[in-house]
């Protein structure tokens, strides 16, 4: 790290941690752990540190380094990690958002092949990590009443939201350099697209999955700018970190359109927002509306379409959306939701980031980004 400190500093602040969060803690692994923890502190664009930090890693096998740090300092420090000998046989973790734009993407990917290898390089997206968001792969293909009408026949529309009813808060700095686009837009929403659209994949290991992703991304139409709304919430350019008369989106709507056999027509509306009236991320897949033969006296109300609606944030969960008869004399539509809350029904489920670091140690690369996926992205 660039801020100073040492074993003990480190030691501390993760036994304060597992100690409040953790209440069943076995006292003796938490040693154990503890005792396994070095902290290497110094400036990143000097060699210093890295020789530290090999004298620390001698012996360890397959290293994995997670680079959580400004995209701008990629660079050095993988050259620095490729100097120093601890690249060879290691793994790399990079955070999001990889690169600005297509071109600075694939210049950070020319920076980590020259040190590592694809299968060594892990992209994170966390919402690939997160239980609900990898859920709407086995929820689409473990049901096989699903399949036949999951298709422009019988879908009018798809829409995804990520609202939050919280600004930027002390993120001033980092979101005036990406705004929604890049922040969730092109990661987090665009992976929810790719599972709610893609074609079965011929089976569930990386490639296979990714192969699928990466060709329904293919299949997305390039934007025009008659398909995309920014703005940007009042109050935002007196946050900390953000220049006065900034022009950076904090809210962001698209429409994409899928040029697929089972997508052309249907409108995929994909948006998000800080700073919304609530916080809720979800994907509503809405069908055709059934004709009203039944429903046409006057004042009757039109029956509505069904929908899926998947709840991806907090209180994940999915409801479906039908009609049923209102009590009385006549035959009138009454909305009603079939609901699951995935907590109640499954059980407790480990955090995004706990599944993928663990992924990221043990080599499995099905739930991060592959090169010519995040360069669709863009
Ligand atoms: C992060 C973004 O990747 O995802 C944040 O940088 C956003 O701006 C966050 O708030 C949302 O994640 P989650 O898991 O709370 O939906």
């Amino acid at each position: 790290a660039s801020s100073e400190g040492d074993d003990e500093f480190l030691r501390g602040r993760a036994r304060a941690s597992v100690t409040e969060l953790v209440a069943d803690h076995d006292p003796a692994v938490l040693d154990r752990m503890l005792g396994r923890i070095r902290y290497v502190s110094g400036d990143y664009r000097e060699d210093a540190v890295y020789g530290a930090l090999a004298g620390v890693l001698a012996g360890a096998e397959r290293p994995l380094f997670y680079l959580a740090i400004p995209p701008s300092l990629f660079d050095d420090v993988v050259s620095g990690l490729d100097r120093c000998g601890v690249a060879a046989g290691g793994r790399v973790v990079v955070e999001k958002p990889f690169g600005r734009d297509a071109a600075s993407a694939r210049e950070l990917n020319d920076v980590l092949h020259r040190s590592f290898d694809e299968d060594h390089i892990f992209r994170i997206d966390h919402y690939l990590g997160k239980e609900s968001v990898e859920n709407l792969l086995v929820f689409r293909f473990a049901n096989s009443m699903l399949e036949p009408i999951w298709n422009r026949n019988h879908i009018s529309s798809v829409q995804i939201t990520m609202a939050e009813d919280f600004g930027v808060g002390s993120r001033g700095t980092f979101y005036e350099s990406v705004g929604a686009l890049r922040d969730v837009l092109q990661n987090h929403l665009l992976q929810i697209v790719a599972l709610l659209g893609m074609e079965p994949p011929v089976g569930a290991d990386a490639a296979s999955l990714r192969d699928e992703k990466v060709k329904l991304l293919r299949q997305v139409r390039s934007l025009e700018p008659a398909d995309l709304v920014r703005g940007q919430y009042r109050g935002y350019v007196d946050e900390e970190g953000v220049a006065g008369g900034s022009d950076v989106e904090t809210y962001a709507a698209v429409r994409f359109e899928i040029d697929s056999w089972r997508w052309a027509g249907v409108p995929w509306l994909v948006r998000t927002g800080k700073d919304l009236a609530v916080s809720a991320t979800e994907a509503i897949v809405t069908f055709s509306a059934p004709p009203r033969l039944l429903f046409t006296p006057p004042g009757a109300p039109e029956p509505g379409p069904n929908f899926l609606r998947f709840r991806l944030g907090k209180q994940d969960g999915v409801a479906l959306h039908l009609q049923a008869k209102r009590p009385g004399e006549d035959l009138v539509p009454e909305p009603v939701d079939l609901e699951v809350n995935y907590a109640d029904a499954l059980g407790p489920r480990e955090e995004a980031y706990q599944r993928l670091l663990d992924d990221a140690m043990d080599g499995d690369a099905r739930r991060f980004g592959r090169e010519d996926a995040l360069d669709e992205q863009w």
